[in-house]
């Protein structure tokens, strides 16, 4: 319901994917910074170089690579970027007293922006290397070690998934019982605010087959939720193997069909990009989760099209509609900009608006920032800061206000629950409601990874708290890191 956090995931990969082979005898620190799309690719980096002997590390001080793995969405990311690789330079300095070597590559969407601008302000790079290029690290390594500054920032997107997959194809271990898995990459929307475009590049789509064999390999290493990724996942697009076009609805019918993927979800989707199909998949699929992440941003006509969303307030009501005849349960959550330039106290007033008609079960805010580049950041009538800062405190108040609403709507309602992980405390787990919700309870360790029902006892501020229904194991099933754009 706040600000999403663009920092802190801090996600070394290692928690989440352990891959078998190679001699593991070197060591691979991670951090993950931003949304969905990232935590994969971070995932996709970790398997491919577990083939050169490299296993995760949560300890950046043992690791003979690091790797930051960044983004470019909000202000001054860079200079986070610059700030971090000035404490990796003391952590690398302390290895090299032990006559250890470090090496460090940045990746992600700074990378991408940056290039070269990086090893030239912090000479301890050794690689840069952009979203679309990871496939390559194994090479890109050997050349670094051969003492090149590597810069790799092509945007070979085809490559990156034909080499993955294959990758993905090794056998993997064990896998979270909720996972992510990216369908589609980039961005054709062009919002005047959005650096989505210029650092992830023209949208693509997976083939088909591509998707369902990682996503059967998925299942078979133990996962049970897949939430299909992509900036703007229902442009999605892809090739099936008969040379027809397939939409995100019809690919969504066909994961539904591999056994053991209790759940499917997605995001991050665009309103013009909802079709007809993808609502009926939510009408009819009984594995497709009651959630739907419909970034709208604006509620005020004038601001929406110098936004560029290429949509009315109207048409976003009218789908909301639509969506709901077919999902009555769904729960819709949303991004918002407040402070685009230009926005007045009656446009801010009409987003409130809109937020008060469509009823949010959760969403992201944000102040709008200038992103160098961006139409959005040269244009007239920026607003101040301060003025801003006010109008996201009432529009996160009253987000806040419809999240515990939602939240305590639950109370008293038994729904299927997919158990993720541990608790805090001895004896609890903690797992996903159908609506995306944390829920914490009870229950014995051998239980992760499986759908159980549960009734909803209590509600907390940022989760529910659950009571097994005892010797009712549920039949079907139905993951908080921010999603990508749209
Ligand atoms: N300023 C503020 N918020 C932004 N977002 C993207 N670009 C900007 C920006 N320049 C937000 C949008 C998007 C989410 C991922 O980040 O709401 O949906
Ligand atoms: Fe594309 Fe979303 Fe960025 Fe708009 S906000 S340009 S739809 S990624």
């Amino acid at each position: 319901m706040t600000s999403r956090p663009e920092a802190e995931l801090d996600t070394s990969a290692a928690a989440e994917t352990k891959t078998v082979s190679g001699d593991n005898t070197r060591k691979v620190f991670v951090r993950t910074y931003g949304c969905q799309m990232n935590v994969y690719d971070s995932e996709r980096m970790t398997d491919v170089l577990a083939p050169q002997g490299y296993s995760t590390t949560e300890d950046m001080e043992e690791a003979d690579l690091v790797i930051l793995n960044t983004c470019h969405i909000r202000e001054k990311a860079a200079e986070k970027v610059y700030s971090e690789l000035g404490r990796i330079r003391k952590v690398k300095e302390e290895r090299a007293k032990a006559g250890k070597d470090m090496m460090v590559g940045v990746a992600g969407c700074v990378a991408q922006a940056e290039g070269e601008e990086i090893s030239r302000r912090a000479p301890i790079v050794d690689m840069v290397v952009g979203p679309q290029s990871y496939h390559q690290l194994p090479s890109l390594l050997d050349k670094a070690r051969q003492g090149q500054k590597v810069v790799e920032t092509e945007f070979d997107i085809d490559a990156k998934f034909d080499h993955l997959s294959e990758r993905a194809e090794k056998p993997i271990m064990k896998r979270p019982p909720a996972a992510f898995l990216t369908v589609q990459e980039g961005c054709d929307k062009f919002c005047t605010f959005c650096v989505v475009p210029y650092t992830r590049g023209a949208e693509v789509s997976r083939s088909v087959e591509q998707i369902v064999t990682e996503a059967q390999r998925m299942a078979a290493s133990g996962v049970r939720e897949v939430t299909l990724l992509g900036q703007n996942v229902n442009a999605y697009h892809g090739e099936a193997a008969d040379g027809s076009t397939w939409g995100l609805g019809k690919l969504l019918r066909r994961l539904s069909e591999i056994d053991g993927l209790d759940r499917l979800r997605y995001t991050t989707s665009h309103p013009r990009d909802m079709d007809d199909d993808l609502i009926e998949a939510h009408r009819e699929l009984k594995s497709l989760m009651p959630y739907l992440h419909l970034p709208v941003q604006s509620g005020s006509d004038k601001i929406l099209k110098a936004m560029n969303r290429k949509h009315t307030r109207d048409e976003y009501f009218r789908l909301i509609d639509r969506i709901r005849e077919a999902a009555p349960d769904i729960a819709l959550s949303g991004d918002f900009i407040v402070g685009f330039p230009g926005e007045t106290d009656q446009d801010f007033e009409d987003t409130m608006d809109l937020i008060r008609r469509v009823e949010y079960g959760s969403a992201f805010s944000f102040k709008y920032s200038q992103r160098p580049g961006t139409p959005g950041a040269t244009m007239e009538d920026q607003v101040p800061e301060d003025v801003k800062s006010a109008r996201l405190q009432e529009l996160q108040a009253l987000l806040s206000e419809q999240q515990k609403a939602f939240n305590a709507s639950r109370k008293g309602m038994t729904c299927d629950v997919l158990l993720e992980k541990k608790g805090r405390n001895p004896g609890q787990l903690v797992g996903k409601s159908p609506w995306l919700q944390p829920v914490q309870l009870d229950a014995p360790e051998s239980m992760i990874g499986s759908v159980q029902a549960v009734e909803i006892v209590e509600i907390g501020s940022n989760s529910l708290f659950g009571r097994l229904i005892a010797g009712q194991d549920a039949a079907d099933g139905s993951g908080a890191i921010p999603a990508p754009a749209a």
